[in-house]
């Protein structure tokens, strides 16, 4: 019998208050403009979390979203996996803060450190642990209020990111079939640790590095996914990237030969949601219709760590 682990059901959350390119500027005295950002990642707004609101609290809500996306009820719920570079505290475990806060008293909760990859090994986790027959309901969770670590007087920064949670859950299915997540690559390479880092309690990034590392790393495992599944760039349905850059995502689409309407963004929108942007995107696109049963759906991100993955999924 062969375990797979369907993505049935997703749900998101972002914080009400949404700041433009230009109230950033004037809330924090950037020397920046509306038409840099932009022209330079594709962002164009951002929400961000209020005092006291915290990762489990947007995490929980969007896990809620999930679950009653599924028909699901708690009682399903085996295990919550949460992937966070902003935990609420180093422990307990913003995942168990999840747990209780949806009243789940059983299975067990665990957070994962990955940076923007986070979410992309919180689903390779989770898929392995279905598959080994270890828990048949997973919440995965990517939630972060990463606009808690930005320097607001470095501007190459401070204006890339956004808060939010995005959650799915996965139902084991051992139905022969295609639907489920079809495979999962994960990849790190400490030795590019500095160039994408938390450096007392501050955000630092080499933009310029990682964006030359984003290119290749992440060209590779999408070849690497496709070949995997002996699938072919034209089975490829939705692409579901990490939402860093919109340059970067409209680089990986036409190396996919997809579609500007075939790659899902959310960038201009969220801003970078680190763990969070993957499933944020793949709520949009499932209930606005777009991604359908059936669908093809691959999905990247490279993040720090280096830390970098893909993963393939059939709706
Ligand atoms: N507003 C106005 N000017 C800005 C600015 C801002 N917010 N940020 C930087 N600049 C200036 C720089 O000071 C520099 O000026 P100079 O030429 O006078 O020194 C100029 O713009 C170019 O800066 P640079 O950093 O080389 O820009 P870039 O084209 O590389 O774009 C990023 C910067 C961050 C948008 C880009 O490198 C990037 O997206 N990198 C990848 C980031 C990523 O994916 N990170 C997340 C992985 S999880």
């Amino acid at each position: 019998m062969t375990l797979r682990a369907v993505i049935a059901g997703t749900g998101g959350y972002l914080p009400a208050r949404v700041l433009s390119n230009d109230g950033l500027a004037e809330a924090y005295g950037l020397d920046t403009s509306d038409a840099w950002i932009v022209e330079r990642t594709g962002i164009r707004q951002r929400h961000m979390v209020a005092d006291g609101e915290t990762v489990s609290d947007m995490a929980a809500e969007a896990a809620r979203k999930a679950l009653a996306q599924a028909g699901s009820e708690v009682a399903e719920v085996d295990a919550v996996i949460l992937a966070t570079a902003t935990p609420d505290a180093v422990f307990p475990s913003t995942a168990t803060r999840v747990q209780a806060k949806l009243g789940i008293t059983r299975g067990y909760s665990f957070d994962i450190s990955a940076a923007c990859t986070g979410f992309i090994y919180a689903l390779g986790v989770a898929d392995a642990m279905v598959r080994a027959g270890q828990a048949r309901g997973v919440l995965v969770i990517g939630a972060e209020a990463f606009t808690r670590l930005l320097d607001w007087t470095d501007r190459t920064t401070c204006v890339l990111f956004g808060d939010g949670a995005g959650a799915v859950f996965l139902r084991a299915s051992d139905v022969a079939g295609q639907r489920g997540i079809l495979s999962t690559h994960l990849h790190s390479d400490g030795r590019h640790g500095d160039i994408l880092q938390v450096e007392q309690g501050l955000f630092r990034m080499a933009g310029r590095e990682v964006f030359r590392h984003a290119v290749s790393k992440l060209a590779s495992a999408v070849d690497e996914a496709l070949a995997a599944n002996a699938l072919k760039q034209e089975d490829v349905h939705w692409l579901v990237p990490h939402q860093a850059n919109l340059r970067i995502i409209e680089a990986m689409g036409r190396k996919l030969g997809l579609p500007p309407e075939r790659v899902v963004v959310t960038v201009d929108r969220h801003a970078n949601t680190s763990a969070a942007s993957i499933p944020l995107a793949l709520a949009e696109a499932t209930r606005d219709g777009r991604i359908g049963e059936g669908d093809l759906v691959l999905m990247e991100a490279i993040g720090g760590g280096l830390t970098w993955g893909a993963a393939l999924a059939r709706f």
